[in-house]
C-alpha cells in the first residue's frame, strides 16, 4: 500500500513546552505551530500553559500574552483587532478563522494554532500572501470607467444597485476560504480561488462599472473560474460570514446568460 509522508525536513515535532505561573488556577493549554527559516530546523509545536485569569477573551490575546511575556520570537500577523483588517487569519482549531474575533472560551481542550494551510510559511503563523494579491490585483479591483465623470458629483447609483454590493463589500481578504478551497490547494498558479473570484463579482455587479464585459472575459477560462467544483468549503469557513461559493455561482450564470443572449 502506498504510504503518504512528509519530507524529513518537514515533519512537526515535539517543541518546548512552558508551564503556568505558580499558582494559577484556570489554566488553558495552546500548542502553537512554530517554525523559523533561520535555524535550519524542521517545525515544531510548543505548548504554553495560560492562566486565563490574566488573558484577554479572543485567541489572539493569547498570543499576544505569549508574545509579550513568554517568548517575544513569536511571530505573528494582526493590526485591527476587531475583525477588520483580515491579518489575523490563521488555522485555530481545524478551521481557518480570525484569531481576534474567536473566543477561547468556545474551544473544548487544547487550543491548536497552525498558519493558514496550502500557503508557504515566511515564520511561524506567517503565511507568504504575494501570489495571493498578485491575483487579486489581476481582477482590476477598482471601478473602471469609459464615460466622462460628471463635473459636478460622485458617479451615483441608486439604493437597488447598492444593496447588489451587500455580501460582497464585506470581504476583508483574509484568505480564509482560498486556503480552505481543495480545488484552491490544487490548483493555486491558475485557479483564482474563492476569495478573489468574490471580489471579482463585486466589481462585475457594481452598476457604475462599464467594464463589465472584459471583466467577464477575463474569468471565462477552465482553470481561474470552472476549477471551482462548488464544494463550499469556502462558505462554511469565512469569519466574515459571507458566501464566496454563491458569488462564483452568479459568475458563471452570468456567463451562461452572456451566451444564449
Ligand atoms: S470571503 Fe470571507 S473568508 Fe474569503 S477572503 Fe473574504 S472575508 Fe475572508
Ligand atoms: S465552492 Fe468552489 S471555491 Fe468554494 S471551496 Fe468549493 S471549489 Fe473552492
Ligand atoms: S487583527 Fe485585524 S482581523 Fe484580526
Amino acid at each position: 500500500m502506498a504510504e503518504f509522508r512528509l519530507p524529513k525536513n518537514s515533519r512537526v515535532k515535539k517543541g518546548h513546552t512552558f508551564a503556568a505561573p505558580e499558582g494559577a488556577r484556570n489554566v488553558k493549554r495552546f500548542r502553537v505551530y512554530r517554525w523559523d527559516p533561520d535555524a535550519g530546523e524542521n517545525p515544531r509545536m510548543d505548548t504554553y500553559h495560560l492562566d486565563m485569569d490574566t488573558c484577554g477573551p479572543m485567541v489572539l490575546d493569547a498570543l499576544i500574552k505569549v508574545k509579550d511575556e513568554i517568548d517575544s520570537t513569536l511571530t505573528f500577523r494582526r493590526s485591527c483587532r476587531e475583525g477588520i483588517c483580515g491579518s489575523c487569519a490563521m488555522n485555530i482549531d481545524g478551521t481557518n478563522t480570525l484569531a481576534c474575533t474567536l473566543p477561547i472560551a468556545g474551544i473544548r481542550g487544547d487550543v491548536k494554532v497552525y498558519p493558514l494551510p496550502h500557503q508557504q510559511v515566511i515564520k511561524d503563523l506567517v503565511p507568504d500572501q504575494t501570489h495571493f494579491f498578485a491575483q487579486y490585483a489581476s481582477i482590476k479591483p477598482w471601478l473602471q470607467t469609459q464615460s466622462t465623470a460628471p463635473p459636478d458629483k460622485e458617479r451615483l447609483q441608486s439604493p437597488e444597485d447598492r444593496h447588489k454590493l451587500d455580501g460582497l463589500y464585506e470581504c476583508i481578504m483574509c484568505a480564509c476560504c482560498s486556503t480552505a478551497c481543495p480545488s484552491y490547494w490544487w490548483n493555486p498558479d491558475r485557479f483564482l480561488g474563492p476569495a478573489v473570484l468574490l471580489q471579482a463579482y463585486r466589481w462585475i455587479v457594481d452598476s457604475r462599472d462599464e467594464m463589465t464585459g472584459e471583466r467577464l472575459d477575463d474569468l471565462e477560462d477552465p482553470f481561474r473560474l470552472y476549477r471551482c467544483h462548488t464544494i463550499m468549503s469556502c462558505t462554511n469557513t469565512c469569519p466574515k460570514h459571507l458566501n464566496p461559493g454563491k458569488s462564483i455561482a452568479e459568475i458563471k450564470k452570468l456567463l451562461v446568460e452572456r451566451k444564449a443572449t
